[in-house]
């Protein structure tokens, strides 16, 4: 299983990977933002088709990056859980028809499970360090993932409701700063004091789970009483206070978990991974702890086809194969709390 091609259709990325072995030969990503910018956010049906209209030029430019042609590839992995489902079904046509005309085997991968391994596109020789702790923080999920191995997980912590990066999103909305919301809040932070206001902090206790939908309320409450039109430096005071109340929470929740597994390495993967005072702060609050703090390069936290081409290549090398009907699933746990079991089983 030498050359694998990664596909990655969920959400508003259409992307194509190639890897040799762990080796990154090619990852084409081509984004939809500026599409659903015009309005406000993602708009399922016009992913679906942008995926149809883009993946056979990504695909083309994949292969001719990596400098192989269709004959050469070994095996196909894609990403057939969670997501849009009119999104992933184009993803998932496209490997049947190489798989059944290449005649070489392909796996589904779970979306999550692609965000895992991202933390090891960089350093293809390394090998893997089991167990280790992930935080996985994206536009649709919050988690704490204990990983013990190629494909055995147990659930820590959850989001209770908003996602992360749904949070940075909705609160870049309210603040007008378009969409997606993340890294423009990211930006106009760097200017503002993260103590100009006080949002909460949900802490839940000591549990690994999240909330922060009362965040969200929070700042909206705070926008509502100040006077209007809010002046550049208030809204940079918001977004640093915001992103302020966001990280404290992940960082210390994602220390004390891996401290409390017992792991030297912690993993922080997914588009908010790309957060410059999350990466400052979890950094420095692993090294205090003398804990191994991995962040992948900003394109591979955000959706990419090379994390589920990795994700897939362990998954061909143990054996797995897909059959033909596989489908897609909009809602798949990838693990659940305290049993270890990998939903692979449970969900093709
Ligand atoms: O992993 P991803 O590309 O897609 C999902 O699987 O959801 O994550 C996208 C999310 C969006 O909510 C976006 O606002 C957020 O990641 N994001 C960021 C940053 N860059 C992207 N959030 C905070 N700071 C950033 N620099
Ligand atoms: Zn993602």
């Amino acid at each position: 299983m030498e050359w694998v091609l990664g596909i990655e259709t969920s959400c508003d990325e259409t992307s194509v990977a190639v890897l040799q072995g762990r080796a990154v030969r090619a990852n084409i990503v081509a984004s939809q933002v500026e599409l659903h910018a015009r309005w406000g956010g993602i708009v399922p049906e016009a992913a679906a088709r942008q995926h149809v209209e883009r993946l056979n030029p990504v695909l083309q430019q994949a292969l001719d990056e990596a400098g192989i042609s269709f004959s050469t590839i070994d095996g196909i992995a894609v990403t057939n859980r969670p997501g849009l489902v009119g999104a992933l079904v184009v993803g998932l046509a496209c490997a049947k028809a190489l798989a059944f005309a290449l005649r070489k085997p392909f796996v589904g991968v779970h979306h999550l499970e692609g965000h895992l391994y991202s933390a090891f596109l960089e350093e293809p020789e390394r090998v893997i360090p089991f167990p280790h702790v992930s935080l996985i923080v994206s536009g649709g999920h919050t988690e704490l993932m204990l990983v013990y191995g190629h494909g055995q997980y147990e659930l820590l912590g959850h989001t209770l409701d908003d996602a992360a990066g749904e949070a940075f999103d909705k609160v870049a909305r309210l603040l007008g700063l378009g969409y997606p919301g993340g890294p423009a809040i990211d930006r106009w932070a760097r200017s503002g004091n993260p103590s100009a206001f006080h949002f909460p902090r949900a802490w839940l206790g000591d549990s690994a789970n999240f909330s922060f939908s009362g965040l969200k309320t929070a700042v909206q409450r705070t926008v509502q009483e100040l006077p209007q039109p809010l002046d550049t430096q208030t809204v940079a005071d918001l977004c640093a206070s915001f992103q302020q109340a966001v990280v404290e929470v992940l960082v210390r929740k994602a220390i004390d978990s891996a401290v409390r597994a017992g792991v030297k390495t912690l993993t922080v993967v997914g588009g908010v991974a790309a957060n410059s005072a999350l990466q400052t702060q979890i950094r420095q609050a692993g090294e205090s702890v003398g804990l191994e703090v991995l962040i992948p390069p900003v394109h591979y936290c955000t959706d990419n086809a090379a994390m589920i081409a990795l994700a897939g290549y362990y998954r061909l090398l143990s054996g797995e194969r897909a059959d033909y009907d596989l489908d897609a699933y909009a809602n798949a746990p990838l693990a659940q709390v305290r049993n270890g079991q990998d939903a692979q089983a449970t969900s093709s």
